[in-house]
């Protein structure tokens, strides 16, 4: 379903210790400065009901979930987000940064889990009632090094092996392939600050 939102929707993905944080921050940060209207927000847990999903989701206490499972808790909470964030931020003309989105269920739970990326596809767009990103910037890094990256301790999909965290980084680069016009791959091993305005310069180009 094409999108007819006046704004621009932008997603970072990416596997883990990417930086995709910074990144959502220094971007919002730039765009503000230049007099944009800009929403970062992120996936899972955006919205009241996405907190209880995230600690499902992401928390040790849950246990092994069923992939069926767990792909239809991140679509549940990409419905509310969508419905109650991203959507209003777009219909008012806003550029809507999202820190993860369909891309990151395709990734994790298609080729991590090992479902259909085409079904979980099909349920995300579902979910979203067809809305795509206008762009979306792949931070990529080899999780070898990505995963050593962090501090805090390893949620339920960090803590997955690292063939797990090597099927989702192919995965986003064959997504990005499928659709080039679509996607920014960055090496996410490159400096903070060419990084950052290498992503400004591709956001930038999409709002003249
Ligand atoms: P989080 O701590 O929010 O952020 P990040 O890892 O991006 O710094 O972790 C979100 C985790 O949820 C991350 O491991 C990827 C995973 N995830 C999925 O498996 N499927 C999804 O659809 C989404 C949105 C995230």
């Amino acid at each position: 379903m094409p999108d007819s939102a006046p704004g621009l929707f932008v997603a970072f993905e990416g596997g883990e210790g990417a930086g995709k944080s910074t990144q959502v921050r220094l971007l919002s940060k730039a765009l503000k400065s230049g007099g944009r209207d800009v929403v970062t927000t992120h996936e899972p847990g955006d919205t009241p009901v996405g907190k209880r999903l995230r600690e499902i989701l992401l928390g040790h206490e849950t246990g092994a979930l069923d992939p069926r499972t767990e792909s239809l808790l991140y679509a549940a909470d990409r419905a509310e987000h969508v419905a109650s964030v991203v959507r209003p931020a777009l219909d008012r003309g806003a550029v809507c940064i999202t820190d993860r989105y369909i891309d990151s269920s395709i990734a994790y739970q298609g080729a991590g889990r090992t479902l259909d990326p085409a079904d979980i596809a099909r349920i995300s767009e579902w979910a979203s009632g067809g809305l795509w990103p206008d762009l979306t910037i792949v931070l990529d890094i080899d999780p070898a090094v990505g995963l050593t990256r962090f501090s805090a301790p390893a949620d339920r999909l960090e803590a997955e092996p690292l063939a797990f965290h090597q099927r989702v980084r192919e995965h986003f680069l064959a997504l990005s392939r499928q659709n080039p016009h679509r996607y920014l791959v960055v090496d996410a091993t490159d400096s903070v600050d060419a990084v950052s305005a290498t992503l400004l310069a591709a956001v930038e180009s999409r709002l003249s």
